[in-house]
């Protein structure tokens, strides 16, 4: 490994959204971040527009291989992994439908990427990650995960179940693992594909009464990272104005 003073963060669904104002966030705290994204011209974009401190790589969270051989190129590019952000997922709103009527396919699909990508990202980073000081992973599940019947609302419950168990398998290497549970933030893909009936009836469920913004989500994540919540581990916070109280 040739080894390099900045802390390294790895960013999934790097390209867009959440992942993208992850990136601007750890690198604006001095990290070096990778935005990883399915979408390598949206990875690309994202860190020319973060800066000197970003990188672009192309990867299917997906596929296990892909991921391994992923985060041992940047281990030996960059000397190690001190964060892993398990964020891309599948969230569309014409896919938020009971498993039946979704059907079996597109239901797998949707677990390879939101379950099946947070076991493969994590066993692939956890030998650049084993004893490096503060080293943690964080995790996006949603306000989805609390009690809803559909796919997605499923596969982010097992993200909550991958939070704890991995947070005891990684907890003796010094790995502390906990995730984020997001309510309704007004991400680009958010606004460009949620009926409006739907956005209402998740604001009227919130006791804060304004929207989500990314930065809501980042501040959860800049606390989960830093050695502030070094105490923290297992946990999915949930940040949602409230709206999950009501479910
Ligand atoms: N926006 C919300 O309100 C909200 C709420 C709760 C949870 N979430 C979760 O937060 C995460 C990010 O949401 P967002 O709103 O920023 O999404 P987004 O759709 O804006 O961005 C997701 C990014 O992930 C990438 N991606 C998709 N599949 C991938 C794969 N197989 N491998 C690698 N990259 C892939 C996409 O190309 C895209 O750039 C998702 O896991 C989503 O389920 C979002």
């Amino acid at each position: 490994m040739s080894g390099s003073a900045a802390r390294v963060a790895v960013i999934t669904g790097g390209g867009r959204g959440f992942g993208k104002a992850f990136g601007h966030a750890f690198a604006g705290e001095g990290m070096l971040v990778v935005q990883v994204d399915i979408d390598l011209a949206a990875a690309e974009a994202a860190a020319a527009e973060i800066g000197p401190n970003a990188r672009a790589m192309q990867g299917d969270v997906a596929d296990e291989p892909a991921m391994h051989a992923l985060m041992r190129t940047i281990a030996e590019e960059h000397g190690g992994i001190d964060l892993l952000i398990n964020n891309a997922g599948i969230h569309s709103a014409e896919a938020n439908l009971p498993i039946g009527v979704l059907g079996t396919a597109r239901t797998r699909q949707m677990f390879d990427v939101n379950v099946w990508g947070v076991i493969h990202c994590t066993l692939a980073a956890r030998p650049f990650m084993q004893g490096r000081k503060g080293a943690s992973i964080i995790n996006i599940s949603s306000m989805a995960a609390y009690g809803s019947q559909m796919a997605y609302g499923v596969t982010k419950l097992a993200v909550r179940g991958l939070t704890a168990s991995f947070a005891h398998e990684l907890g003796g290497e010094g790995i502390r693992v906990n995730a984020i549970a997001p309510g309704l933030i007004l991400t680009e893909t958010i606004k460009a594909e949620l009926p409006e009936d739907v956005r209402s009836r998740v604001k009227a469920m919130q006791i804060v009464k304004r929207d989500g913004a990314e930065e809501d989500v980042v501040g959860a994540a800049l606390w989960l990272a830093s050695p502030a919540a070094s105490f923290v581990t297992g946990e999915t916070i949930r940040v949602s104005g409230g709206a999950t109280l009501q479910v």
